[in-house]
C-alpha cells in the first residue's frame, strides 16, 4: 500500500501534457487480437490497468513490446481463448477480451471481471447482445463459456447504452463478414476511438458517437499504427484540481470537445475556462459559485467518472450543490473521507448535497476506488496542511505518475516513506 502526502492550501500554477486515454487504450489493446499482423499503439499510457491488459494478451499467446509510450502487439501466434480468473479480476476491462476472443477464435472462456467496486456491475447487457449474435453461453462454476456456433448478423438493441457492451459487440462484429446494426449504443469518445482503430485494421464501421452504429466486419483484419486520444477524465482531474485550489493551469494535448459538459458547468460556476485547439486553460480563485444540480448521465451527459472530481472541486463553493448519481449505485465512497477534511456533504440516497465551506484541513484519508481516490488528492491539495492519502494503487490504475503530474502543476507532494 502506497501513501502520498499532499501539502495543500496553495494555488496551483503550471502546465501539463495530458496522458493517453485509459478507457480508449484498453479496448484497443483487446482489438489487436483480431489482427494477424503486429499493431503499433502510440500514446499508450503506462498504467497498472494497461500492464494488466498486456498480461492478458501475453497469456493468450501474443507478444507485447512497450517503451512507456508505444506498445507493439504481435497477435500472430495467439492461440488460447481462456483468461484465468486471477487475470480477469485485475480490472473491469478484462471483459473486453470476450468480444475479441470470440471474433478471433469463435470461442472464449472468462470469469466475472474485477475493477473498481462502484456497485454490482453485472455483464448481462454484454451477454444478451452477444447471444443475439449467435453466441451460445454456458455458466459453469463461475466460468462463462462462450461458443460462436453460427454468426447471425442483424440488428442488436441495447436496453442501456453500456460502454463495455457496445465495445464487445463492435469487437466481435468487426472480425466476421456481415453487417450488424447496433441501436442505442454508448456514445462516448472512446467508442469513436475504437471505431477508428478497427477501421484502420480494415473493418468498416460507421456511426460511433451517434444512436446507431453500423458494423461491416472483415475476416482479414490487418496490422496498423494508431494514436490513442487524450484522456478526458485525466484532463478533468487536473482542471478540477485548479478549480479547487485556485491559480492558473494550462493543459496541453487535450480535446476540449470531449469535455463539453464539464467545461460548461465550470463556466456556470464562474471559473475562467479558455480553450484552444488542443489546450485548456483554467483560471480560478479557489471558491467556485454554486449551481443547483449536477446529474450524471451517459455521454454526452455529465460523466459519472467526473462526479467525484467535480465534487472535490466545489467543497469550498459559495453555496450548495446537489450531485445526483444515476450510473453507479456505489459511487459516493469519497464523501466519508471528505468529511474528515472538514467538508459539509450529506448523502440522501443517490444524491450528495455539498454545502460549501470556507476552509478544509488536511487529514489521513483512504482511496477506495480510482476516481474517488483522485478526488481525495484534489481535496487534499485544497485543504490547509498535510493530507496523507492511502490506497494510491487505486489511482495508479488510471493516472500516469500522479505525483509528477501534480508537481508539474505546482503542487507540493511527496511519497510517505
Ligand atoms: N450495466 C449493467 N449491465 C451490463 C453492463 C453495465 O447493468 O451488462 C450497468 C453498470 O452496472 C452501470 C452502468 O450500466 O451501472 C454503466 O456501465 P457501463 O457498461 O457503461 O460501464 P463500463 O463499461 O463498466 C466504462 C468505464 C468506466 C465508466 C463507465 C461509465 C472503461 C474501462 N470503464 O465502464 O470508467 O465509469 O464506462 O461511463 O471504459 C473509470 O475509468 O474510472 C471507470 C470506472
Amino acid at each position: 500500500m502506497r501513501s502520498l502526502n499532499l501539502y495543500g492550501g496553495e494555488p496551483l500554477h503550471g502546465e501539463l501534457t495530458v496522458q493517453g486515454s485509459k478507457n480508449s487504450v484498453l479496448p484497443i489493446l483487446a482489438a489487436t487480437l483480431l489482427s494477424r499482423e503486429p499493431c503499433e499503439i502510440h500514446n499508450c499510457p503506462d498504467l497498472l490497468d494497461v500492464r494488466a491488459a498486456f498480461e492478458i494478451l501475453e497469456n493468450l499467446g501474443c507478444t507485447v513490446q512497450y517503451d512507456g509510450e508505444t506498445a507493439v502487439v504481435d497477435p500472430t501466434a495467439a492461440s488460447r481463448s481462456v483468461i484465468p480468473d486471477e487475470l480477469m479480476r485485475k480490472m473491469r476491462s478484462s471483459v473486453m477480451f470476450l468480444g475479441a476472443m470470440l471474433g478471433r477464435f469463435g470461442r472464449a472462456c472468462i470469469s466475472y471481471p474485477g475493477g473498481c467496486e462502484l456497485g454490482a456491475r453485472p455483464i448481462d447487457i454484454h451477454l444478451s447482445a452477444l447471444s443475439r449474435l449467435g453466441v451460445e453461453l454456458r455458466e459453469d462454476g463461475g466460468d462463462i463459456r462462450c461458443l460462436l456456433r453460427r454468426y447471425l448478423p442483424q440488428t442488436v438493441t441495447l436496453m442501456f447504452p453500456s460502454v463495455g457492451a457496445t465495445e464487445n459487440v463492435m469487437l466481435l462484429c468487426a472480425a466476421i463478414p456481415g453487417e450488424t446494426l447496433l441501436i442505442h449504443p454508448a456514445r462516448e469518445p472512446e467508442i469513436v476511438d475504437l471505431q477508428n482503430f478497427l477501421n484502420c485494421m480494415g473493418a468498416e464501421i460507421r456511426g460511433a458517437g451517434s444512436d446507431c452504429i453500423r458494423i461491416r466486419g472483415s475476416a482479414q483484419l490487418h496490422g496498423c499504427s494508431y494514436t490513442v486520444i487524450p484522456d478526458r477524465i485525466a484532463a478533468a482531474t487536473y482542471a478540477c484540481a485548479a478549480v479547487a485550489c485556485g491559480g492558473e493551469v494550462l493543459l496541453h494535448k487535450t480535446e476540449p470537445g470531449h469535455l463539453l459538459m464539464l467545461l460548461a458547468v465550470l463556466r456556470d460556476m464562474g471559473v475562467d475556462v479558455k480553450e484552444d485547439e488542443d489546450q485548456i486553460r483554467i483560471i480560478s480563485d479557489g471558491r467556485p459559485d454554486a449551481v443547483p444540480l449536477v446529474k450524471t448521465l451517459p455521454y454526452p451527459g455529465f460523466p459519472t467518472d467526473m462526479q467525484p472530481l467535480l465534487m472535490a472541486a466545489v467543497l469550498k463553493a459559495r453555496g450548495s450543490i446537489v450531485f445526483n448519481e444515476t450510473i453507479f449505485e456505489n459511487r459516493f465512497k469519497h464523501v466519508g473521507e471528505f468529511l474528515r477534511m472538514g467538508a459539509d456533504v450529506r448523502i440522501e440516497g443517490m444524491n450528495a448535497i455539498v454545502n460549501g465551506v470556507r476552509r478544509l484541513h488536511g487529514a489521513k484519508v483512504q482511496a477506495a476506488d480510482l476516481r474517488g481516490g483522485a478526488a481525495l488528492a484534489i481535496a487534499g491539495l485544497s485543504a490547509e496542511g498535510k493530507t496523507t492519502l492511502g490506497g494510491v494503487e487505486h489511482i495508479e490504475r488510471g493516472y500516469v505518475a500522479i505525483d509528477k503530474a501534480l508537481t508539474e502543476l505546482g503542487a507540493k507532494v511527496a511519497w510517505e516513506p
